[in-house]
């Protein structure tokens, strides 16, 4: 058997698989992100754990691989990490530190862009021709896929969409400025728009407060998409609010690619059609020229928040 392992590192967990051929994870592993402030040395040593766990796990030698999606910006040389919002990366030379450690090809990428290679392999973009994947975790991520292949741009750095200015003057952003779309439509800013409800002491987020037991600092996007599906009214607006935001991002993206299809993964998209149906109606009532052009289809991501792994793993595989 030919398997590769693949290894997603987001901005709060590292996501590890060995992966088969056709795309199905036999073995998992997880760990925390290091924090942003640790070295990037602590990052690669949780690679290493990673990749040496799962290799316990199977026979080594039918490992071929080793695929690395990373939350970052990927140089054209597959090796380097430019920049990184939420990690500790800064022109570092990733590629070639863990292949001092880790006897196995390796290939590194972008982690939207992998994500977008499972959907393109196996999941919701498979036989398009031009499909926009978004992942919508602690940042937002973001691809390109045309005509099977991934367009990386002349630096390697196409497809970072969670840093389109929406709002001129807006949040501030980790990449240095303000008003990044991802400051509107990632988990993150689900999380942080819960936590500004609890402190203004909005009797409307009572219910929510209750079912965290009264802590605020218990509160995840993964809490929040499940109080909304036991119809929590609250946690439902709020996810209709990022809905809201996604929509309209997704409304620009139209405007420059003209995909047939958007793709909307990572952990966010959980949350499935309170999520999409509102950025749905937001794309519909921000695409330019609508009601005269062709609208392209908003699905969820088939792989959820594993296509970042399982594409790493076939990136690696197939040594794309
Ligand atoms: C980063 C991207 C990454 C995305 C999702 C963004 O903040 O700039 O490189 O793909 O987060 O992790
Ligand atoms: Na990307
Ligand atoms: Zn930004």
């Amino acid at each position: 058997r030919r398997l590769a392992i693949g290894i997603d590192i987001g901005g709060t967990k590292v996501a590890g698989g060995v992966v088969d051929e056709a795309g199905a994870i036999t073995h998992r592993t997880r760990r925390d992100t290091p924090h942003r402030s640790t070295s990037p040395r602590v990052v690669e040593d949780t690679i290493v754990e990673s990749v040496e766990e799962l290799l316990r796990q199977v026979d080594p030698d039918d490992v071929v691989a080793v695929g690395i999606g990373a939350a970052g910006f990927v140089a054209e040389d597959r090796a380097t990490v430019v920049f990184a919002p939420h990690l500790s990366w800064r022109n570092e030379p990733l590629r070639d530190a863990l292949t001092q450690r880790i006897e196995l090809p390796i290939t590194v990428d972008n982690d939207a862009n992998a994500a977008a290679w499972a959907e393109a392999c196996f999941g919701a973009a498979r036989g398009e021709s031009h499909v926009v994947v978004i992942t919508l975790g602690t940042g937002i991520g973001g691809a390109l896929i045309i005509d099977g292949h991934v367009e990386r741009g002349r630096h390697g750095i196409a497809g970072e969409f969670g840093h389109m200015q929406i709002m001129p003057g807006g949040i501030r952003c980790e990449c240095g400025n303000r008003g990044c779309w991802e400051q509107y439509a990632s988990g993150n800013a689900l999380v942080r728009e819960a936590r500004a409800m609890i402190e203004a002491g909005s009797p409307v987020v009572a219910d929510l407060l209750a079912r965290l037991g009264g802590d605020a600092s218990a509160l995840t996007g993964p809490f929040i998409t499940e109080a909304a599906r036991e119809g929590d009214p609250t946690a439902r607006e709020l996810l209709a609010d990022i809905g809201e935001w996604l929509g309209i991002g997704l409304a620009n993206l139209a405007s420059a690619f003209d995909p047939g299809l958007f793709v909307i993964g990572g952990g966010v998209s959980a949350a499935d059609e309170m999520l999409i149906g509102p950025a749905r109606e937001a794309f519909r009532r921000q695409l330019p020229g609508r009601g005269y052009r062709p609208e392209a289809r908003i699905v969820r991501a088939v792989l959820g928040s594993d296509a970042g792994l399982i594409g790493a793993a076939e990136l690696a595989r197939t040594g794309r």
